[in-house]
């Protein structure tokens, strides 16, 4: 302790409001910016938004295996996309681009990749990089669903491994894709959360978490990118509402609106991607409902929740070791790395 410097006081210089003329005028033309948008966002309640023109362009999707992954590949080959697949679970995967090439010839190719790992996504990249060139939509949709509280007795490695491939991966993938497409000032990283990264929901603060960490890293990411005035490049994060991927999951919880299916949800993600929409749910009302009821007072709020309660059984990861997801989590499927 004795070798540390002490920190220097605080400075005692007063503390003013920087140019608060200058402040005053920013905030009117600001009020007159939002009263603008408004109009134009009504407008846009009965005339939809363009949608940008993506055909011919690469699209990398993590988690192409099954639900929102493969339906995501099938409606990218469909808008004329070259569609990479990128999947921890080969079989599957195969599957996947037997009926994306089967729906459009020659539109996709398969990878196999641990998103949780930077090695692996390392090698995913000079892969996908040497077969198709770079890549102009990257998607990051792997995720494991599961449940978790913190209030049972959850193993700590598998809480770290779900991290891994439920958060760290979106770092990994970010990371490993941006150099290129800040180079060619082009490209667009969309990432699926969840509306549960809007709001809190029990028996799953492991998953909500990262999927409010996704919500926080893409948001500076996009202030990052705001940086360089001439920026090109687009961020989307997407909030879907309860998908009914599979019956496990869909047995394991319980929700006042029904599920989604992950066709409908697949459609609204390459919408929403083709509109530049920085975050949207699915369906895109929810968004403004979960944002309003933020700034309500509290008893208010718990009483919306009461209503449209989502109840999620505590799914523990480490009880289900025949399921796919520990199997991915224990490190069953070693993807290669060279
Ligand atoms: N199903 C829902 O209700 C729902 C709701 C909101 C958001 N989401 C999110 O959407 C995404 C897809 O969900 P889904 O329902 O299609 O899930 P899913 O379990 O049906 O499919 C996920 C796919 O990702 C793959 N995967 C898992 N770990 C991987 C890893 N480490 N590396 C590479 N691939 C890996 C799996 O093998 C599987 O094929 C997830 O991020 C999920 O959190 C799902
Ligand atoms: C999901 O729901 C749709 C209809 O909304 C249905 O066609 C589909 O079979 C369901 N999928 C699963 C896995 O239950
Ligand atoms: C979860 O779903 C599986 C598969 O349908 C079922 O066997 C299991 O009982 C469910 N678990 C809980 C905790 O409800
Ligand atoms: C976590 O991942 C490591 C490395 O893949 C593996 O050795 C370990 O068994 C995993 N632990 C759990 C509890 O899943």
């Amino acid at each position: 302790m004795s070798d540390v410097e002490s920190l220097p006081p605080p400075l005692s210089e007063k503390r003013h409001l920087h140019n608060p003329l200058g402040l005053a005028l920013q905030l009117t033309v600001l009020f007159v910016e939002l009263f603008i948008s408004m109009l134009v966002s009504l407008y846009h309640i009965f005339v939809p938004l363009p949608q940008k023109d993506i055909t011919g362009q690469v699209v990398l999707i993590t988690g192409t295996g099954r639900g929102i992954g493969r339906e995501l590949a099938k409606e990218f080959a469909r808008k004329g996309c070259k569609v990479a697949c990128a999947e921890i679970q080969p079989n599957l995967n195969a599957e996947t681009i037997e009926l994306v090439n089967k729906l459009v010839p020659d539109s996709c190719k398969g990878y196999q990749v641990d998103v949780g790992s930077l090695d692996s996504v390392r090698a995913l990249k000079k892969q996908v990089l040497s077969d198709l060139g770079s890549v102009d939509i990257l998607v990051n949709n792997a995720g494991i669903i599961a449940g978790g509280s913190l209030t049972t007795d959850l193993d700590p490695l598998l809480i770290e491994n779900l991290t891994k491939v439920n958060f760290l991966s979106h770092i990994w993938m970010c990371k490993t894709f941006l150099p290129e497409m800040i180079a060619r000032n082009n490209g667009h990283i969309v990432c699926i959360a969840s509306m549960s990264a809007i709001s809190g929901l029990a028996n799953a603060c492991l998953y909500t978490s990262c999927k409010w960490a996704i919500t926080g890293l893409m948001e500076s990411l996009r202030e990052e990118l705001r940086l360089n005035p001439k920026n090109k490049i687009k961020t989307s994060v997407v909030c879907p509402y309860f998908v009914n991927t599979s019956a496990e999951y869909v047995n394991n919880w319980t929700c006042r609106v029904p599920e989604l299916s992950a066709e409908r949800c697949a459609k609204d993600i390459v919408r929403g991607t083709r509109e530049n929409q920085v975050i949207f749910s699915i369906p895109r009302e929810q968004y403004f409902a979960a944002c309003f009821m933020k700034i309500v007072p509290q008893n208010v709020r718990d009483r919306f929740y009461d209503i449209f309660k989502s109840k999620v059984n505590n799914i523990r990861v480490d009880e289900k070791k025949h399921f796919a997801s520990y199997k991915i989590l224990a490190g069953e499927f070693n993807a290669k790395t060279k």
